[in-house]
């Protein structure tokens, strides 16, 4: 395969020293350029000493950040504040807004080819912003600009799995929407292997899907939200990534991408396949049953003012 270089960016945090380690382990990553305005050079000693090819480097602060993005196929960013309690993604708003903007500026001035995966919250919000911040650039383009929720997938798949005593491995349910409370919608009865659920059931179900960040972030009691799952998401989405670059066919994952998919709704998650540039298609919806399709029109609202609020942000700096 060819070489890859991925770039992190908010490297030393939470999320970034457990994705740095998946990274650092991965087949298909050359150099792992690691990014931080803090801590970065040690995680970088430390991550270096495991014995696998991938080569480590360390910037840090913004001088250092055009070195780190140069030649990088692709770019994951997680920098930014988590949440505490009692707080919601969108809360996260304007101190991340800000952050995202930056970086992803930087980006598309020195690797403008790269394919961007942003997991900083509120992602309905931070992937619009994405996506005005290149365009302000002329460098802009769709298939190349991806919000990471593959956390819920995961979660969706171990609880469905959990609940019906399936082998973790086998299920796979997408997730469609948004990344944030009720704009994220599992698609229980797309599920593989096809599972049963009463209404009641798959309105427990959803519920529980939907609120996992929101335990995360109560059991931590003010320390961040979620971490080690959401390195292990962002790894599973960033392998995906790189096995479409390389030409491997047939790999989906459902990702938050600009999407003609629900009509007014210029950002959407959905089933994408994924190919030597990034998204190579955007999948549809398939069929809802009428619990879904109630859902996803409730969650509209909700979804379109967040995407609008990152858009806004985007135009008025
Ligand atoms: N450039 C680079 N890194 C930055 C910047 C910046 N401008 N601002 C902050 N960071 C770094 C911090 O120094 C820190 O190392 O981002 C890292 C964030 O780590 P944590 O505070 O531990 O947060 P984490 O739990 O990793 O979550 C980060 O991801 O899922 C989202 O909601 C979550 O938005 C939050 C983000």
């Amino acid at each position: 395969c060819e070489a890859r270089k991925v770039a992190l960016l908010g490297a030393a945090g939470g999320i970034g020293q457990p994705l740095s380690l998946l990274l650092k382990m991965n087949k298909f990553v050359t150099e792992l350029a690691l990014y931080d305005i803090v801590g970065v050079a040690g995680v970088a000693a430390d991550l270096s000493h495991c014995n696998t090819p991938v080569k480590v480097t360390a910037h840090t602060g913004p001088e250092e950040l055009a070195g780190c993005l140069s030649g990088a196929d692709l770019v994951v960013i997680p920098a930014g504040v988590p949440r505490k309690p009692g707080m919601t993604r969108d809360d996260l708003f304007n101190t991340n807004a800000g952050i995202v903007q930056g970086l992803v500026q930087a980006a598309g001035k020195n690797c403008p080819q790269a394919v961007l995966e942003i997991i900083t919250n509120p992602v309905n919000s931070t992937v619009p912003i994405a996506a005005e911040t290149l365009k302000a650039l002329g460098v802009y383009d769709p298939k190349k600009l991806i919000g990471v929720t593959s956390l819920d997938i995961v979660r969706a798949n171990t609880f469905v799995a959990e609940a019906r005593g399936l082998d973790m491995k086998d299920v796979d349910v997408p997730v469609i929407g948004g990344h944030a409370g009720a704009t994220i919608l599992p698609l229980l009865s797309q599920t593989t292997p096809p599972v049963t659920f009463t209404e009641a059931e798959k309105k427990a179900m959803t519920e529980k899907i939907q609120n996992a960040g929101t335990v995360v972030v109560e059991a931590k009691a003010g320390k961040g939200s979620a971490t080690l799952s959401m390195a292990y998401a962002a790894a599973r989405m960033a392998e995906s990534t790189l096995l479409g670059l390389n030409g491997e066919p047939n790999i989906y994952e459902c990702a938050f991408v600009q999407s003609d998919v629900v009509a007014g709704v210029p950002f959407f998650a959905s089933k994408v396949l994924l190919g030597p540039h990034g998204v190579a298609k955007v999948v549809g919806l398939g069929e809802l049953d009428a619990f879904e399709s109630a859902a996803l029109q409730d969650m509209l609202p909700q979804l379109k003012t967040e995407i609008q609020k990152g858009l806004d942000f985007a135009k008025k700096v």
